[in-house]
């Protein structure tokens, strides 16, 4: 693995200082001033094992380590040890790493195959899939390609919300104002109809709420009209979801729902039963969480039906018992984090030691400027017209700038794509945010079309550089990095060297966004550079080195984007 830090605390583990590894790495800082050493190495802490003076203890360290690999110059300056890194060395380390490992640089096996299930996306059916989902969507589809890039064998979820009262009130206005050729035509906007019709009616015909609950308990006991409606709408929703999931190129390994685990609830009751944590309240069964200063998680209700929570229950032990995971991760809203907080304590209540391997990765909200979004307000943006838009949007900008590419369409879809969902992993995943169009449609500054563009620059240096490139594409072995020592060149080998810290830190922190900064650094260093020098040098050995370190630029910004889901081509 590529760290400086990583590689700094494997220096001084050799020395025998009396501390880990791990610590080592802790300690070590990175100076504000760089004139005082690329890295500095504080000793205070080694003063009292050592029996010495941190000064003394700093010169005995710099003294070992001069001379050593990636190391400069080694200095000792009271009780520090400032460490300057071979400008060269890393260079060449860098390109190295890069150029040999190619796609798989970054990736690292310390995930050692362990089962990591990733949920996500997660829409419910007849609802509209829209700008909220994004997040999920996105988020999770990178999470998933970061896990199995640091070696987990990852298996992708998509929990579809597909069961519930709520299909009963959809069965019984469907059946009253209901008219196939519009559900297959536009299902969703039809059955969302029908749904916010029914709220309307209801409240002048309160009746239709029983024939709704009746029509819901047909359904949970399996009979064939309500079931195979359920089904149909299920299909014809599963099918425009899919349409957003292929403009995303997002897969899914299953979409076991709600409804899958509806046969398999009565048996975590009986759980729950013999561990004694239901309780009776009017009729429903409740687990009391006062102890944990959380309100009651209502488990059945009066009428005996099962709830959202109940589900994700008899989900989670499914899934242990059939996966066995390492970890079970849940890329759902922060407004849940109740919801999660109730159902893993529960799980723990039933002595289910594996509750901790249960991970909710919470995000924040998504809202309209004129508010939150309502489906029955019909506050809502659709995610399949975001997407267009900004495929529209970009397919203008490509022919009016006559961006260089000999497919138009293929060029729109994968920019416009890109940038909707690069602006989506840039922040923080906590951070709420209002949706703007302008916002969403603006390519300029820290965008993911800059980032791809950065992509396609190096892709021409490198077309241009011809067999000269193709050589020193195929590794550093031969090359001569004394040439390219400028600040520039060096900052962008620096960033390099770090990428895979940078995955390995986005996967510990479940955060997508240290992976599209750190590629946004990378672009930015390398435009620096490529403004800074000259790559197609006169010198044949120059040039050579210079078209290295840019091969080695474009695979990071590759691998990175490919890790968030962003295609990277190679013209534009
Ligand atoms: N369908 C839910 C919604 O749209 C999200 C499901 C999240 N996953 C879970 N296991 N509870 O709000």
């Amino acid at each position: 693995m590529l760290d400086f830090k990583e590689t700094i605390a494997a220096a001084l583990d050799d020395l025998g200082l009396g501390l880990g590894r791990g610590e080592l790495a802790g300690m070590i800082e990175v100076p504000q001033d760089s004139s005082m050493g690329d890295y500095a190495f504080p000793c205070f802490r080694l003063a009292k094992s050592l029996r010495k003076a941190p000064p003394l203890i700093a010169a005995d360290i710099a003294e070992k380590l001069a001379g050593r690999g990636l190391f400069g110059r080694i200095e000792a300056v009271n009780a520090y040890v400032n460490i300057f890194l071979d400008r060269a060395s890393l260079i060449r380390e860098a390109i190295s790493a890069a150029l040999t490992e190619g796609d798989a640089f970054g990736s690292s096996d310390v995930g050692g195959n362990r089962r990591v299930i990733v949920e996500f996306s997660s829409p419910n059916i007849a609802k509209p899939f829209h700008i909220g989902h994004i997040r999920s969507t996105v988020i999770g589809n990178a999470i998933n390609k970061i896990y199995a890039f640091l070696g987990y064998d990852t298996l992708r979820v998509n929990h579809i919300g597909d069961y519930g009262t709520q299909f009963g009130k959809m069965i019984v206005a469907y059946k009253r104002w209901g008219n196939r050729a519009d559900v297959e035509n536009e299902p969703i906007k039809s059955l969302l109809g029908y749904y916010t019709r029914f709220h309307e009616e209801a409240e002048r015909e309160p009746a239709l709420e029983d024939e709704a609950r009746l029509a819901f308990a047909r359904l949970e006991r399996g009979e064939p009209e309500e079931r195979e409606l359920w089904q149909w709408f299920r299909d014809e929703s599963l099918r425009e979801f899919g349409r957003v999931y292929r403009m995303l190129g997002i897969e899914f390994d299953s979409y076991a729902g709600e409804s899958f685990y509806s046969d398999k609830i009565g048996r975590v009751l009986g759980m729950m039963e013999e561990k004694g944590l239901l309780k009776e309240s009017e009729g429903a069964r409740i687990v009391d969480l006062s102890e944990w200063g959380m309100p009651p998680a209502l488990i059945t209700k009066k009428d005996g039906s099962t709830l959202y929570i109940t589900r994700d229950i008899a989900a989670a032990l499914y899934r242990r018992e059939e996966y066995g995971f390492y970890k079970n991760l849940y890329i759902v809203a922060s407004q849940q984090n109740l919801h999660f907080q109730q159902w893993f304590r529960i799980i723990g209540l039933m002595g289910l030691d594996w509750a901790e391997s249960c991970v909710h990765i919470p995000f924040g909200l998504v809202s309209l400027a004129d508010g939150t979004m309502s489906t029955r307000a019909g506050r809502v943006v659709f995610l399949e017209d975001v997407l267009n838009r900004a495929v529209q949007k970009t397919r203008e900008i490509v022919i009016e700038k006559k961006v260089n590419t000999d497919n138009v369409d293929e060029t729109a879809r994968q920019v416009g794509i890109g940038a909707v969902i690069f602006q989506e992993l840039y922040n923080g995943r906590i951070k709420d945010y209002v949706f703007s169009w302008d916002k969403v449609l603006n390519f300029d500054g820290e965008t993911g079309p800059y980032v791809q563009y950065s992509h396609a620059r190096a892709s021409s240096v490198l077309r241009r550089g011809g067999d000269a490139a193709a050589r020193a594409l195929e590794g550093a072995d031969g090359l001569d990095f004394s040439r390219i020592g400028g600040d520039s060149a060096y900052g962008l080998a620096k960033l390099i060297y770090r990428f895979p810290g940078a995955v390995l830190e986005a996967g510990e922190k479940y955060e997508p966004s240290i992976v599209a900064r750190h590629v946004m650094g990378v672009a930015q260093a390398f435009n620096r550079f490529y403004h800074d020098e000259h790559i197609l040098a006169d010198d044949g050995a120059e040039r050579a080195a210079k078209l290295a370190l840019a091969g080695a630029a474009r695979q990071v910004i590759k691998n990175g984007l490919s890790l968030l889901g962003v295609e990277a081509p190679e013209r534009m």
